[in-house]
C-alpha cells in the first residue's frame, strides 16, 4: 500500500482535501495528513484524523511528536508528497526552503516526488513572485497540477480555483505509478555543453545550459534508478541521488561517457557535444598581434554513434536539436547512429530549448512519433522515460 503525505495549507479549497484523502483510500493508498496551522481554521484536525485514521501532524514541537522524530519519519515514509491546496505562502516557503512548520519542514527532509495544487485570488495566482516561486518549483521536478479558472470563493473571476478532486487523484495516482518503475536499471545521461580550448583564456561552446540533462537525470533517480550524469560546464548544482562525473571537453565526454555506459541498460545524450574543437591548443594566451585569421578545425568524436556501433543490450537515446524539418533529420539520425529513440526539439520557438526551463519535442522512434507540447523539462523527461519503458517492454 503507497504511502501519501497529503500537506493542507490555509485556504478555503481546504475542505475538497477531505475528498481528496477519501478517494485516494478507495485506490488503495495509505493517507497521512499534515496541515499548517492556518489551515485548522478551515477543517478540523479531528476530521483528517477520523477520515485517515493517523494522527495529523500540525506541530513538530508539540509533546509526543518526537519520539520518533515525526516530521523525518513521516518524510522517510513518503512516497509522494501532495498539497492541496497549495498557498502562495506555502508556494513560497518550498521555493525558497524556509522550514519554519511541520510541513515546510517534511518538504526539505523528504526525497518523496512533489505534486502542488495551487489555489488562490486569480490577482495572487498571476503575480510575478508566485509565477517565479511555481517556476522554481518545476525547475526543480515539482509537477503542479494548474488550478481551474471561474468563480472564485473571494468574488473574482479567472484563474486560481483549486483543480477538481478527480484531476488532483487523477495526478496522484499517475506520479505513485511512476515511482519506483525504473528500479534495477543502470542509467547514464550526458548534460550540458563542452568546451574546446583554443588557449588559456579562449575557448568555443555553445548555449547548452544542462537543465534538460539534469531533469532526465533526475527523473529517472525519482523513479528508481541508478544514474550517472555526465555533465559538461554547467552552472548547476550536483543533483542529490546520483552520481556526477563533471567534464569540460568533448573528448573528457566521450572518455567519461563510454567508460560509464559500460554496464548501463539506458544512455540518454541529451548534452550538446561540441562536433568540431580546434586543432590546435595554444598553452599560452595568443597575442592578437601574431594570431591567425582563422580557426583549424578537427572532429571530435560522434559519442553516440560511437555507442551506436557497440550497442549490445544496451538501450540509447538521442537529443537532436533543429531549426528546420526537426523530425527529418531526428529519423536521419536515428538510423545513421543506430539509437533507439531521438527527442527532436525545435529550438527556433521562443521558450524552448537552450537555457530555457520548457521544452517542446517529438520523441521518434521506428515505430512512430510522439508529440509532446510545450511543457517544463520535468514533464518532458518524464515523457520520455515512459516512452523509453513502452519500447523496452515491446522489445521483451
Ligand atoms: O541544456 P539545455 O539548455 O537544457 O538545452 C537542451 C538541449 C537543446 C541542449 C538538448 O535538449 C539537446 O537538444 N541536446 C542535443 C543537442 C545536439 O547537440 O544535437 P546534435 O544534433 O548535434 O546531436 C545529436 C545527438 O548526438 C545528441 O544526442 C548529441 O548528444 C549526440 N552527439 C553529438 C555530437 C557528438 N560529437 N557526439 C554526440 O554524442
Amino acid at each position: 500500500m503507497p504511502t501519501v503525505v497529503l500537506g493542507v495549507t490555509g485556504c478555503i479549497g481546504a475542505y475538497k482535501a477531505c475528498e481528496v484523502l477519501r478517494e485516494l483510500q478507495k485506490r488503495d493508498v495509505d493517507v497521512h495528513v499534515v496541515m499548517t496551522r492556518h489551515a485548522t481554521e478551515f477543517v478540523s484536525p479531528m476530521t483528517f484524523e477520523a477520515l485517515s485514521r493517523h494522527a495529523v501532524f500540525v506541530d513538530q514541537f508539540r509533546l509526543g511528536e518526537n519520539g520518533d522524530i515525526r516530521h523525518i519519519s513521516l518524510a522517510d515514509a513518503a512516497e509522494l508528497l501532495l498539497v492541496a491546496p497549495a498557498t502562495a505562502n506555502v508556494l513560497a516557503k518550498f521555493a525558497r526552503g524556509i522550514a519554519d512548520d511541520a510541513l515546510s519542514t517534511l518538504h526539505l527532509a523528504t526525497r518523496a516526488p512533489l505534486l502542488l495544487a495551487p489555489a488562490m485570488n486569480v490577482n495572487m495566482f498571476e503575480h510575478p513572485a508566485v509565477a517565479e516561486n511555481l517556476a522554481i518549483l518545476r525547475a526543480r521536478g515539482a509537477t503542479v497540477i494548474e488550478p481551474g479558472s471561474g468563480y472564485l470563493a473571494c468574488g473574482w473571476l479567472g484563474k486560481g480555483r483549486l483543480a477538481e478532486v478527480p484531476d488532483i487523484v487523477e495526478a496522484a495516482m499517475a506520479a505513485l505509478q511512476r515511482r519506483r518503475d525504473l528500479a534495477g536499471l543502470q542509467v547514464v545521461v550526458s548534460a550540458g555543453p563542452t568546451i574546446e580550448d583554443l588557449d588559456p583564456v579562449r575557448f568555443i561552446s555553445n548555449r547548452s545550459s544542462g537543465k534538460m540533462g539534469y531533469r532526465v537525470a533526475e527523473a529517472a533517480r525519482d523513479r528508481g534508478a541508478a544514474v550517472t550524469l555526465v555533465s559538461g560546464p554547467t552552472a548547476l548544482a550536483d543533483p542529490p541521488g546520483l552520481r556526477t562525473v563533471r567534464v569540460r571537453s568533448a573528448a573528457e565526454m566521450e572518455q567519461a561517457v563510454l567508460r560509464e555506459s559500460a554496464g548501463a541498460d539506458v544512455v540518454v545524450m541529451a548534452a550538446a557535444v561540441a562536433d568540431w574543437r580546434p586543432a590546435n591548443r595554444s598553452d599560452h594566451k595568443v597575442k592578437k598581434e601574431v594570431a591567425a585569421r582563422s580557426i583549424e578545425l578537427e572532429r571530435t568524436t560522434d559519442i553516440l554513434a560511437a555507442l551506436g556501433r557497440e550497442k549490445g543490450p544496451r538501450f540509447l537515446v538521442g537529443f537532436a536539436a533543429e531549426t528546420d524539418d526537426v523530425v527529418g533529420y531526428a529519423r536521419g539520425k536515428l538510423v545513421a547512429k543506430n539509437a533507439d529513440l531521438i527527442v527532436a526539439n525545435d529550438v527556433s520557438g521562443a521558450g524552448v530549448g537552450f537555457d530555457a526551463d520548457d521544452n517542446a519535442a517529438t520523441l521518434v522512434d521506428s515505430a512512430g512519433e510522439v508529440v509532446v507540447e510545450r511543457t517544463s523539462k520535468r514533464a518532458l523527461a518524464e515523457r520520455i522515460w515512459d516512452r523509453v519503458r513502452e519500447l523496452r517492454g515491446a522489445r521483451g
